[in-house]
């Protein structure tokens, strides 16, 4: 089963066995190879996997990924696929090829866009598929704006639950999403949480952050933490003392 604990990969995972290493996901939010793997080499064994986005993937393209893997590391492509379901597939299909563990899709393309990537990516077992369901960008006026009745929470149980039920392993979530969707559908899926900010650091431009054991207590299976380790002046040690506060949220 895609998720479980036999196969290496935590979902939500309360077994505190699996090494924290397998929970944190570095944000690689830089314009060029030669910035990311610099990062990559600071953060050092730390950290197994990296998140590449849009701004490093539209930069550098494809080689960076590969680059990534073949050095050891897992990588998270962030690129939020939203199209018809057969283009979003053949998108899917190529991240598979390149080797990836985990990618996002929105959850808002619909059940046949949403097994469309998922299909695609059963040629790779342990590649993740992972919905997004609202940007925390957005708020209840900005959904009412584009004609989304409701609260916000009620759409994100929506949109996860039906990206689910079609299959994906897993969503992109903020730690306060995380505990709504852990009470409300369960733990055999992953939560993947950003704007994670260390104990006592700055948080910088993130609205609603949560501390590594705040987002695992919430449930969240995988935090992803950016600025706070790639911009550190010690990138390994910030990442060790994430590694320690990921082992807190399970006490
Ligand atoms: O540097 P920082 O830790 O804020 O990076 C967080 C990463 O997570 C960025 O790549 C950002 O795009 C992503 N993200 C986020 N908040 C969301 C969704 C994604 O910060 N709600």
């Amino acid at each position: 089963m895609i998720g479980s604990v036999a196969t290496g990969i935590p979902n939500r995972g309360r077994d505190r066995k699996i090494d924290p290493r397998r929970r944190l996901i570095v944000a690689l939010d830089v314009s060029t190879a030669a910035a990311a793997q610099k990062i990559v080499a600071a953060v050092g064994d730390s950290a197994l996997t990296y998140k590449v986005g849009m701004q490093l993937y539209t930069a550098e393209g494809p080689q960076i990924v590969r680059d990534l893997i073949a050095s050891g590391r897992r990588v998270f492509l962030d690129l939020k696929y939203h199209d018809i379901p057969n283009t979003v597939g053949a998108a899917v299909s190529e991240a598979a090829k390149l080797g990836v563990s985990m990618l996002t899709i929105h959850a808002a393309g619909g059940g046949k866009m949403l097994q469309s990537a998922v299909q695609a990516a059963i040629a790779r077992p342990e590649l993740m598929v992972l919905a997004v369901t609202v940007l925390t960008s957005l708020d209840g006026n900005d959904l009412e704006k584009i004609g989304v009745r409701g609260t916000v929470e009620d759409s994100v149980v929506r949109l996860a639950t039906i990206a689910l039920a079609n299959g994906c392993q897993g969503v992109v979530a903020s730690a306060r999403e995380a505990s709504t969707l852990r009470a409300e559908l369960g733990e055999d899926f992953a939560i993947v949480t950003p704007g994670v900010r260390p104990a006592g650091g700055s948080v910088g431009d993130q609205v609603r952050v949560a501390t590594p054991a705040e987002a695992i207590a919430s449930g969240s299976s995988y935090i992803v933490v950016g600025r706070p380790i790639t911009d550190a002046p010690d990138p390994a040690g910030e990442a060790r003392a994430i590694l320690g506060q990921i082992s807190g949220g399970f006490n």
